[in-house]
């Protein structure tokens, strides 16, 4: 179920608002541009299912999304834990690409089949932390200001659409807004 949580961008943020009603997290982020369809998870899939299977799982969703948003390229990003010598290094790496806040030229729009992550959308003086989970597919509109963070442990599958090749490209700000706001495990531990 998704979680939002809403902070002021101030240097000492404060929360204003800590949601799981669906309505309402609609509502809010209905307010800043952003997109939260929901889809039947399908539960049948089994683990470590590959790009082609997960795709297939989820054709009528994805065709029908295409189709209706133009989006010229789909594809599945993953990662789970396992046990080679360079898994904490690789989580690391990963987490860290897009853990500063950054526009894109395109829509960042993703569909996690499986785990969580949390994407910070920066919008006039406040930040939404929307904790997506499995079902939940995220439309974030080109340029706005946002990060996303797998966490110190990342455990996802997520699908993601694309306008054009290089549109997911981040144009970092600079600002250092990420570092003052709770992360993915402070707002995954603290919810309750
Ligand atoms: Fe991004």
């Amino acid at each position: 179920m998704t979680y939002l949580t809403v902070y002021t961008d101030a240097d000492t943020p404060e929360t204003l608002l800590r949601t799981e009603d669906p309505a309402e997290i609609s509502a809010a982020l209905k307010e800043i541009d952003v997109l939260l369809r929901h889809w039947d998870v399908v539960d049948d899939l089994p683990p470590g299912a590959g790009q082609d299977e997960i795709l297939e799982a989820y054709r009528e969703q994805v065709a029908k999304v295409v189709a209706e948003e133009g989006y010229t390229f789909v594809d599945v990003a993953q990662l789970h834990p396992d046990d080679t010598a360079d898994w904490a290094e690789r989580a690391a790496a990963a987490r860290a690409k897009f853990l500063n806040e950054h526009t894109h030229d395109d829509d960042e729009v993703r569909f996690f089949v499986s785990g969580s992550g949390i994407f910070y959308l920066h919008v006039d003086d406040k930040v939404h932390a929307v904790l997506c989970e499995p079902g939940d597919l995220l439309s974030v509109p080109a340029k706005t200001t946002h990060w996303f963070d797998m966490g110190t442990t990342p455990d996802f599958t997520a699908i993601r659409f694309f306008h054009d090749d290089d549109g997911w490209v981040g144009d970092f700000t600079g600002a250092s807004i990420a570092s003052r706001i709770p992360d993915y495990d402070t707002i995954a531990a603290g919810r309750s």
